[in-house]
């Protein structure tokens, strides 16, 4: 972000993973590049600036937000988690979507992967036991430039049943076996 000031200076007061926190920014400051660029928060990507790719997803009290979407004035006072804030920490392991993508191998080059695991911690949130539909729907915000989406969605499945107390295996679900083509979303 360019430092320099364009107008009013704010004082941003709020809590990210836990920790408060307080930094005076421009106020055209994009929340983005505030938990970017002000707190060294990186895991939370940029992959448009324009509402396009969701690669900026974090959670703004408890609902998933584009970052690039609000200002960091706007989030004052509020508890924002990021990809680094997900997991529970002190060696505890991964948080139930972050395994999921580990065990479905979720990802390829990794870029939109912190933005999908936030939507589909939203989209589990919203819905326990989403179908495959509902899956692609709830993923629909955010791009994956490697078309990795089959996994994706069949991580988002996986985390469904950790959540669930249903693990099972994919291979004897039929409706796990989907014949959209790779990178379709929905
Ligand atoms: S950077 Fe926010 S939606 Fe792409
Ligand atoms: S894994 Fe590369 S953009 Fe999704």
């Amino acid at each position: 972000m360019d430092p320099a000031a364009n107008g009013t200076d704010v004082t941003v007061d709020l809590k990210v993973n836990g920790r408060h926190e307080t930094r005076t920014v421009p106020a055209r400051t994009l929340l983005v590049h505030f938990v970017r660029d002000r707190l060294g928060l990186t895991g939370t990507h940029v992959g448009c600036d324009t509402t396009q790719c969701g690669a900026c997803t974090v959670e703004v009290d408890g609902v998933a937000v584009k970052s690039c979407t609000m200002l960091a004035a706007q989030a004052g006072g509020c508890e924002i988690t990021t990809i680094e804030g997900v997991a529970p920490g002190d060696g505890d392991g991964l948080d139930p979507v972050q395994q999921a993508f580990w065990d479905e191998h979720g990802l390829q080059c990794g870029f939109c992967t912190p933005g999908m695991v936030m939507a589909i911690r939203q989209l589990l949130r919203d819905t326990p036991v989403p179908t495959n539909d509902e899956i692609r729907h709830g993923i629909s915000g955010n791009l994956c430039r490697c078309t990795g989406y089959q996994n994706i969605v069949a991580a988002a499945r996986s985390a469904a049943r950790t959540s669930t107390g249903t693990r099972r295996s994919s291979r004897a679900d039929p409706s796990a076996t989907s014949t959209a083509p790779a990178g379709e979303v929905s």
